[in-house]
C-alpha cells in the first residue's frame, strides 16, 4: 500500500505539481477535495472525543518564556496530534508522503511534521500573523486541513492569505470546508482567520527543518 492510498487522499501527480508550482511561484497553494471524506470524518470524530474529555486547551502565542494567552489575538483551543487514533496515523502518514515529495521537488530539507487540532468557538479568530520569522525559520511550510462538512456561506471563519510582497493585498480567501487543504511558506505569507460564527474545526501543521541556533537545537512546538 502506498501512503497516498486512494481512500485517504485525492491528490494525484497533477495536483502535486500544482501544489509545488504554487509554493514556488507565489508561496501558497489551496486545494479542495484534497483528502477523502472518510478520513476527514475520522479526524472529526477524534476532535469530538477530545472535546468530551476536555483535552482541547486554549492556545498561547509566542514560545518559551514569551508564551502568553491572548484572546485578543487568537481564540482557538488546540490538541497536538499524538498518533493516538488510526485517523491521526493515516493523516500523519500522508503528510510524511507529501514531505518526501516536496523534498524531492524542491530540495527543501524538510525533516519533520508537527500538527495540532484546532477548535475555534463562535466569535473566535486569529489576527494576521506569520508562522515563523526569517533567520529563525524552523517552520518552513505551514499546512491547514479543514474538517467542517457543511460550511454555510455566511459562517465566517475564512482564512485570508496575503500577498508575499504586497502584504496588505488579499491573495486568497479560504472557506474552512472539509477536505480543503492549504499550504504556504511559513515566513513569507501573512495570514489570518476571520471571526467565525460557527464552531470551526481544523488541523494546523508545519513542516520543519532542524534549526540549530548557537548550538541549541530548537525543539518542536
Ligand atoms: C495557525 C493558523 C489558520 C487556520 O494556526 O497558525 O494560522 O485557518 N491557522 O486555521
Ligand atoms: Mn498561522
Amino acid at each position: 500500500m502506498t501512503p497516498n492510498d486512494a481512500h485517504d487522499a485525492f491528490w494525484d501527480n497533477a495536483q502535486l505539481v500544482t501544489l509545488i508550482d504554487g509554493l514556488v511561484e507565489r508561496g501558497w497553494y489551496v486545494g479542495e477535495g484534497f483528502l477523502a471524506p472518510g478520513l476527514c470524518q475520522g479526524l472529526r470524530d477524534d476532535m469530538e472525543r477530545l472535546h468530551q474529555r476536555q483535552a482541547l486547551q486554549e492556545a498561547a502565542i509566542g514560545r518559551g518564556d514569551e508564551r502568553t494567552l491572548r484572546r485578543d489575538i487568537r481564540g482557538d483551543a488546540i490538541h497536538w496530534l499524538d498518533r493516538e487514533s488510526l485517523a491521526q496515523r493515516r493523516y500523519l502518514t500522508l503528510m510524511s508522503e507529501l514531505q518526501q515529495q516536496i523534498n524531492v521537488a524542491l530540495y527543501a530539507g524538510l525533516f519533520e511534521f508537527e500538527a495540532h487540532f484546532a477548535l475555534y468557538p463562535p466569535g473566535a479568530f486569529y489576527r494576521k500573523h506569520y508562522d515563523s520569522f526569517r533567520g529563525r525559520a524552523n517552520r518552513v511550510i505551514s499546512t491547514v486541513l479543514y474538517l467542517n462538512p457543511e460550511w454555510p456561506a455566511d459562517g465566517g471563519g475564512e482564512m485570508v492569505l496575503y500577498d508575499a510582497q504586497e502584504t496588505d493585498r488579499e491573495a486568497a480567501r479560504v472557506q474552512p470546508q472539509a477536505g480543503t487543504f492549504a499550504c504556504f511558506l511559513s515566513d513569507r505569507i501573512p495570514h489570518e482567520v476571520l471571526p467565525t460564527r460557527q464552531p470551526r474545526l481544523s488541523i494546523a501543521g508545519w513542516f520543519r527543518r532542524n534549526a540549530s541556533l548557537g548550538g541549541v537545537i530548537d525543539p518542536a512546538r
